[in-house]
Formats: C-alpha cells, structure tokens, sequence
C-alpha cells in the first residue's frame, strides 16, 4: 500500500501571494478553476494502491474541512487534513504524524509540496524508485542557469542517477538540474528525520551545559523537532547511496506569486485538454459567446446567452487561459483574455480583461479596462484585483495591484492602491 502527502504550510508562509492569500488559504487559491493543491491530490489518484491522502499543514481545521470531505467523496479516496500545532518544516511537519501515516503500514510515501505546477508523473516515480532500492527519490527538472539559485540544486550520477550532491538555494551555481518538490520515500525516511531531530538534542544539551556558549547560540539554533527536508536530509544524504533522481521533461513551475498562478493555470487548462476534456468550456457550453482556447467556466457562472452588444454587434470573446469561478456574471461585448475571474464577480459589458485576476465579489463597469503586459515574473506584470474592488465604468488600470475594499473611479498604471 501507498500513502501520499501533500503539504500545505500555513497562514504565516505564501506571504508572496498577498493580495489573494488574504481571503483564502493559498493552497486552494483556483488554478483552472480547481484548488492549488486538487492538482497534485487528483495526480496521487494514478498511483497504485494508494491507501490516503494527508494534507499536513498549520491553517486552522475548518478552512479546509469542506474540500477535503468533498474531494474524497468525489475521487473515492479518503484525503485528510492533518493540523501542526506550529510549523515543524517540511520534514518535520511529516515526522510529526509519522504514527498515524504508518497505521497503513505503506510500503512507499510520497511527499508534494503543494505550491508546484508540473504533470505529477507519479507511477513514473514509484517504478523508478523500486528499481534504484534507494530510500527516496526525488522529482528534478532541467532549468536555465539563470533560475536554478531560487531552487535547490542537485548533482545526480549519469549513469546510475544517484544523487551526489544537494545544495538549497546556492549563492554560486551548482547545477541547473533542480529539486521539483515532490519525492517517494520508504518508511526509512522517518528514521532519517528522527536522526536529524536526536544530533539536535544533544548538541542543546551540550550547549546547556557550557552556559556562555548557550547564551550565544540559543537564539541561532533551531528547535530539536524543526527539520527541513531539502538542508537537514537531502543534503547529508547526498552521496550515500541513499537518494536517487528521476528526472522530468515536461512542464514544471514553482507557484509563489500571483503572476505565477495566471501562468500555472494555462499549464493545468492545456494539461485538461488530456486529462478531463470535460471541464473546458466548448462555444456551447457558453451559448453564443465566443471561446478561444483553453477556458475553464463554472456551472454557475453566467456568460451572458445572447452576448451581443448592439452598438458594436460584438458577442463576448473569451479566451485563451480564462477561468471563470462560480456566479461570476460576464456581459455582453466583453473581452477576456488570460485571466483568472474569481466567485461572484460582475463584468459589466464592453470590458476588458487580460493578463489579471480578479478578486472575488469584485466589479468592472462598462467599458472599462483591467490589463497587465503579461511578465508573470514581474512585480506588476500583471493587474491583481483583491476582493470587493470596484471600477467604475470606462476606467483604464494597467500593471497594478489593489487592494481589497477599494473603489477606483481614476485610471491608474504601475501602482500598488493600498
Ligand atoms: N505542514 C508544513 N509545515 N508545511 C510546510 C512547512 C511546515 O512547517 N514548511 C514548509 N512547508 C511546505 C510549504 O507549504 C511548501 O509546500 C513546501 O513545504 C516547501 O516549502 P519551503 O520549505 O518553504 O521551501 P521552498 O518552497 O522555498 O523550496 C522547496 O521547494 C522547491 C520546489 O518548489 C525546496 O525543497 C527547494 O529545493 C525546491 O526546489
């Protein structure tokens, strides 16, 4: 049997992704119109065997109590949420529940972090895996030189795909081969993590016994059950025979900011094109609006049916990448185009929308525009409007973020609106 675990963090991470991770844990911020983190849980649905889900994390219990009952019931397999008092890393955070995820007894564990894009080539793994007989393996990726420092970077065997050398996030290059943050690991990976957490304890004791030395360091070390996986076991690992890699040629992003959910949400819309063609949105689906591409439309979402504006006898266009969460209402002669439109949001006719989210409950008016010049990576590459805001009628805002609660009835470019 197979257990998975994804993981969440919490309340006091994702700060990049403000303003959206006000209002919602940033794990199940919409990509495509699913949660963040229903991509890797649907993707842990392909692996054999699998016994549960654990979604281990610090957010309160409630905030994902609905999903994770409604998402079991759908891919009939239990997934639960499993609260850290604090934060113990990331690989403390596992050891913590250690005897619970044993209860199956598994043979293997895979560990995802959930702020990754990628197509999750889960059963992929499992097989290398079992061939290397390592303890784990680990998911990596190809990058440009350029991008590897944000990442840990890696060194694997040619020929044997060992791992032999692991560094986080170097300030000089290491390799452009990276760390995806997802790995399968057998039950070894917790005596591992309780190795880590025993050498912490006795050098605290030790400190504790030379007094001057523990004033000076008390403040510098970590508490003896805060492990992180990538410095505190990958690292020491590297070179014993211990990891291995699996290496992955399609697509992967990690998802930090706003800008980078507009992008991961193109990749999960084109990936739908194979996996639930279902969930795209065809002209009909949308009566006569037009859809270009992928576009991602809730059941409850009203585009208007007979979308034609009767001053420029346009019907609304919509797409490519475009989804649109539930109630939200989009008006005849709109135009939206790479962009994510949140719950119950009112697009008022002739708008326009590219490169932007747009936060929940909030509201464009008529002949207005929303847009950012489509640098994902950029601070203000594209429009983020947080929840509530209001723009009034043929008012133009470019490459900025708002804040929730404001109303903007002046046109602004290149401004955070606080
Ligand atoms: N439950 C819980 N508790 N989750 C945590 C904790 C914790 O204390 N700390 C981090 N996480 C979760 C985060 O939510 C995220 O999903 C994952 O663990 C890794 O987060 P970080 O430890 O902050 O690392 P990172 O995202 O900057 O980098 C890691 O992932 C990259 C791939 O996306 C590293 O492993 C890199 O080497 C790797 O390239």
């Amino acid at each position: 049997r197979v257990v998975a675990v994804i993981m969440v963090g919490g309340p006091t991470k994702g700060t990049r992704f403000r303003p959206l991770s006000l209002n919602i844990p940033k794990p199940l911020f919409p990509l495509a119109g699913q949660p963040m983190v229903h991509h890797p849980i649907s993707a842990c649905k392909r692996i054999p065997n699998l016994a549960q889900i654990y979604l281990i994390g610090f957010y309160e219990e409630r905030e994902f109590a609905l999903y994770v009952s409604s998402i079991s019931n759908e891919l009939k397999v239990p997934v639960r949420y499993l609260r850290e008092d604090k934060p113990h890393g990331s690989a403390g955070g596992l050891y913590n529940f250690r005897d619970l995820i044993m209860e199956d007894n598994p043979s293997h564990i895979f560990l995802l972090n959930c702020d990754v894009c990628c197509s999750f080539p889960l059963p992929e793994m499992l097989v290398a895996h079992r061939r290397y007989g390592g303890i784990g393996t680990i998911l990596v990726i190809k990058v440009s030189p350029e991008s590897a420092n944000e990442f840990g970077e890696l060194v694997a065997d040619p020929s044997t795909n060992e791992l032999l050398h692991y560094t986080e996030k170097p300030e000089t290059f290491v390799s452009d081969r990276i760390n995806c943050g997802v790995y399968v690991f057998t039950p070894d990976i917790f005596t591992a993590i309780q190795g880590v957490s025993s050498q912490r304890k006795e050098r605290a004791n030790l400190r504790r016994m030379s007094s001057f030395e523990a004033l000076q360091s008390a403040t510098r070390s970590l508490p003896t059950d805060f492990v992180r996986l990538d410095q505190d076991i990958l690292s020491p690992l590297a070179g014993k025979k211990q990891l291995y890699t699996y290496e992955t040629m399609d697509f992967w992003e990690q998802i930090k900011t706003p800008g980078m959910s507009l992008k991961c949400s193109a990749l999960y819309l084109a990936q739908f094109r194979f996996t639930s063609p279902y969930l795209l949105a065809t002209g009909d689906g949308t009566k006569t609006a037009a859809v270009i591409g992928d576009v991602f439309v809730h059941p409850s979402a009203k585009v208007h049916p007979t979308a034609k504006n009767l001053l420029t006898l346009n019907y609304a266009q919509i797409g490519p990448n475009v989804s649109i969460s539930a109630n939200a209402r989009i008006g005849p002669g709109v135009r939206l185009i790479s962009c994510i439109v949140l719950d119950d949001v009112e697009v008022k006719e002739n708008a326009v929308v590219i490169h932007a989210i747009v936060g929940w409950k909030s509201s464009i008016g008529r002949w207005s525009r929303v847009q950012g010049e489509g640098d994902y990576n950029a601070k203000l590459g594209i429009t983020i409007l947080g929840e509530a805001v209001t723009v009034e009628d043929e008012v133009v805002v470019v490459n900025s973020i708002v804040l929730p609660n404001k109303t903007l009835n002046v046109s602004v470019q290149q401004e955070i609106i606080l």
